[in-house]
């Protein structure tokens, strides 16, 4: 048994059974399978994917397969298209003529020739079919352009280059492998967006996405953190000062599926944002998140540049010590709170208590958290009770709407079934099943349930002879007529 490792970390829903080599997840994702459905589903692959990762681990050579698996054979196409693209952009950055211009701006921003190629930095040009016309004699037609992001159709039916005019780079996978592009903009005064991003597309998934991941994913291990920035220019400049262990979130915005893919390699995040960086919200979502995925997460703060890129211009020794002591979040929360409000007033007081409390709740670990309601009673100048008055204050209130908020949206008749499955699965997938099926028919009988398949299972089990495990399975199996074996398969297995 152990926590759902789909969707919440922290409800223990997630059984498996190794003998017969299954799982099943109780969580809100209802699912379960054997072990490649297991790692599809982890990993958000195909089946494939999953097929070739797992012969890849076990020493298990695969013989071609008549099966041809469609969706797989697309992600192929589109990296190969992505990968022309970027030799293409690179190209013309690197050598022809058309690129002096893009050549001359990196120069202005102190990006050199290693560096260009490390990122496989590109140039795409000022015109409205260079890509489109090129990817096309290498053989691809538009339509796969266009499910790769590169072109867009007009209105007319006519396709033309996204991406003009514009200094690319290549967002690069974990595994090495282009799946989109970021460009900027080399026009100085001009109206249209100073970045554009490839859309969503089958390879690309921008809230799973980090900028810099393959270059900076070795030193976040060695190290045992990684430094998350804003924009592609910062996680550039880091690298180039030797902070190698860096990716960019690209926006301000840390999102829960980027935490996860950051625990592969790491517990500890430090955050380096933009320094108009404020954002409550932002900052408590995060404290959320880096708790349901059991992260540390610090963050530096700095006037002295507008964002990281600047800041390591500007002054890299002082960028560089702030790295050495961040801190924490809860503290970045409680520092920034202060700021706003008079501590010598007891009505401030209580205003800032109660805008620091929905942080100090989520925190989960009891010794962090008796450190935080110190330290908040000393800044206060009160007692620690009266700190841990308004946190339970505060609780009860949070409760009370959680538990409106679930009335309202999972009717009393879906828990009431959702229930009888999970005692049901409970049983059959127990080591003693029959055990606990005795000390479920002293409480209930079979008129207790509503739903007939259900019913009919639970008397079955009633009748059986005694057996265990999974011989306890066979006979049970047997024992059924075939509509009920249909559903009692979708049902637990
Ligand atoms: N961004 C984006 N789309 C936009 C604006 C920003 O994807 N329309 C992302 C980019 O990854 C960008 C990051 O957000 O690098 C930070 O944006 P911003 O602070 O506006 O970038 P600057 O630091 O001003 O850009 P630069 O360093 O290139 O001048
Ligand atoms: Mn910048």
């Amino acid at each position: 048994m152990a926590f759902a490792p789909f969707i919440k970390k922290k409800t223990p829903s997630f059984f498996v059974n190794p003998d017969r080599q299954l799982w099943r997840c109780f969580g809100a994702c209802q699912t379960g399978g054997d072990v490649l459905a297991f790692l599809m589903k982890y990993e958000n692959i195909t089946f494939f994917e999953a097929l070739k990762e797992l012969a890849q681990e076990t020493g298990v050579k695969l013989e071609h397969s008549a099966i041809e698996d469609r969706a797989w054979q697309q992600k192929e196409k589109l990296v190969n298209i992505h990968a022309i693209a970027t030799k293409y952009y690179h190209y013309l950055l690197m050598e022809h003529s058309l690129g002096k211009a893009a050549r001359d701006y990196l120069d202005e921003r102190g990006i050199n020739e290693k560096v260009r190629e490390t990122f496989q930095l590109g140039y795409a040009p000022a015109s409205w079919d260079s890509l489109g016309a090129y990817l096309q004699k290498k053989g691809f037609n538009y339509e796969d352009m266009l499910t790769a992001g590169l072109v867009i159709k007009s209105t007319k039916g006519s396709y033309y280059d996204r991406f003009r005019n514009r200094l690319m780079f290549p967002i690069i996978d974990a595994r090495d492998y282009v799946i989109a592009f970021s460009g900027r903009t080399l026009n100085k005064d001009t109206k249209e967006a100073k970045y554009i991003n490839s859309p969503e597309t089958p390879l690309y998934h921008k809230r799973e996405t980090l900028y810099g991941l393959h270059v900076a994913k070795d030193a976040i291990r060695s190290e045992k953190k990684a430094m998350i920035v804003e924009g592609e220019f910062d996680m550039i400049s880091s690298f180039m000062h030797g902070i190698t262990n860096t990716v960019a979130v690209k926006g301000s915005i840390v999102t829960i599926d980027q935490i996860k893919l950051l625990k592969k390699y790491t517990d500890h995040l430090i955050l380096a944002l933009d320094s108009d960086f404020s954002g409550t919200e932002t900052t408590l979502r995060a404290i959320k998140d880096g708790e349901e995925m059991d992260m540390r997460i610090d963050i530096i703060t700095f006037s002295f540049g507008k964002d990281p890129d600047e800041a390591l211009k500007n002054d890299a020794i002082t960028f560089k010590k702030l790295l050495k002591s961040p801190i924490s979040l809860y503290d970045f929360v409680i520092n920034t709170v202060v700021q706003r409000h008079n501590i010598e007033d007891p009505f401030e007081k209580k205003k800032l208590a109660e805008e620091v409390m929905p942080f100090l709740s989520t925190i989960e670990n009891p010794i962090i958290k008796a450190h935080y309601i110190k330290k908040l009673a000393q800044i206060l100048s009160t007692d620690e009770k009266a700190i841990e008055m308004t946190l339970r204050d505060h609780l009860f209130k949070q409760k009370k709407k959680t538990r409106r908020v679930l009335q309202r949206t999972v009717p009393e008749k879906d828990k009431y079934e959702s229930l009888q499955k999970t005692l049901l699965a409970c049983i059959v997938q127990n080591d003693a099943p029959q055990e606990l099926y005795k000390k479920a028919a002293a409480i209930i009988d079979d008129s207790d349930f509503t739903i007939p398949s259900y019913k009919e299972l639970f008397t079955i089990i009633g009748l059986m002879p005694h057996s265990e495990g999974e011989d306890f399975v066979k006979e049970l199996v047997k024992k059924l007529p075939p509509p009920l074996f249909r559903r009692f398969l979708i049902l637990f297995f």
